[in-house]
């Protein structure tokens, strides 16, 4: 799994850090994560798969104590450190599988934006969230965001106006995905750069039974939310009947 995920990554870092620049992002995916992790002032937080480190920014910018990104894709981490270079935000970043991730020092809160997606079945996720779990303080939280597993009809879905569509190979359209099926996540870019990547189907029992098995406790799934000076924006109304993505919260016992 490491190697794929690597070079697939590796391969895309630039058109995957401009994406960050769609809309959807600002008004729909940073604003849940920030409006579900509420205070973060002063605490220990790790970002998982950081990529080239749009949130793991973000996090030390909301008053983060010390954020520690960690992602597979050498690529990802060498823009994320180029960056730090250039305009220091105070992040260190770990070039790492997250599944094989052991950290020295637990953190009060690990964050992982599509990371979870690239399991492709319980065991892997199981891994990844006993990573998340290791690495944190007792009563620390897991917060993040992975494909929306709650809504997945199957065949192909377009979000063309957002920036992307994704489909679900090997389940015809209404058909309901097996775990492990792959999802192509085809993205066009503000610019008209495209690019895919595959996440992975694992239905929403799967992903319970790892966070109990891992030893988290109220584990919840979070609806997107829309940023308020949107609202009443019709732009949004498709993205937001059926949301292509949802957040997840938990707690470490
Ligand atoms: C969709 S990108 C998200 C990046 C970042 N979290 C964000 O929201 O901008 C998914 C990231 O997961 C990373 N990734 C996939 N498998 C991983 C693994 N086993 N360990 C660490 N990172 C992984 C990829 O390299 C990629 O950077």
């Amino acid at each position: 799994m490491t190697h794929q995920t690597e070079s697939e990554y590796d391969a895309i870092a630039g058109a995957y850090k401009d994406s960050k620049q769609l809309s959807f992002r600002e008004y729909i995916e940073e604003y849940t994560l920030f409006e579900t992790l509420g205070d973060i002032t002063g605490i220990k937080v790790l970002d998982l798969a950081c990529g080239e480190g749009f949130y793991t920014r973000k996090l030390k910018r909301a008053g983060a104590g010390e954020v520690l990104g960690v992602d597979v894709s050498a690529e990802m981490i060498r823009l994320a450190k180029a960056e730090e270079r250039a305009r220091p935000a105070g992040c260190r970043y770990l070039y790492r599988d997250a599944a094989a991730l052991v950290l020295d020092e637990p953190v009060d809160l690990v964050v992982a934006m599509y990371l979870l997606n690239y399991a492709r079945d319980g065991n892997e996720l199981l891994r990844f969230v006993r990573a998340a779990h290791g690495a944190l303080k007792p009563g620390g939280r897991f917060v993040g965001s992975n494909d929306n597993v709650l809504y997945a009809p199957g065949g192909t879905v377009s979000y063309a106006r957002y920036g992307f569509e994704k489909e679900y190979t090997g389940t015809p359209s209404e058909g309901t995905p097996s775990d492990g099926d792959p999802i192509v996540y085809r993205f066009t870019n503000d610019d008209g750069t495209r690019f895919e990547f595959n996440n992975y189907y694992l239905s929403p029992g799967t992903y319970r039974r790892a966070f109990e098995e891992a030893g988290f406790v109220g584990f919840h799934w979070i609806e997107p939310r829309l940023h308020p000076s949107e609202r009443d924006n019709g732009f949004w109304d498709e993205f937001m009947a059926v949301p292509p993505v949802i957040g997840f919260a938990t707690v470490k016992k």
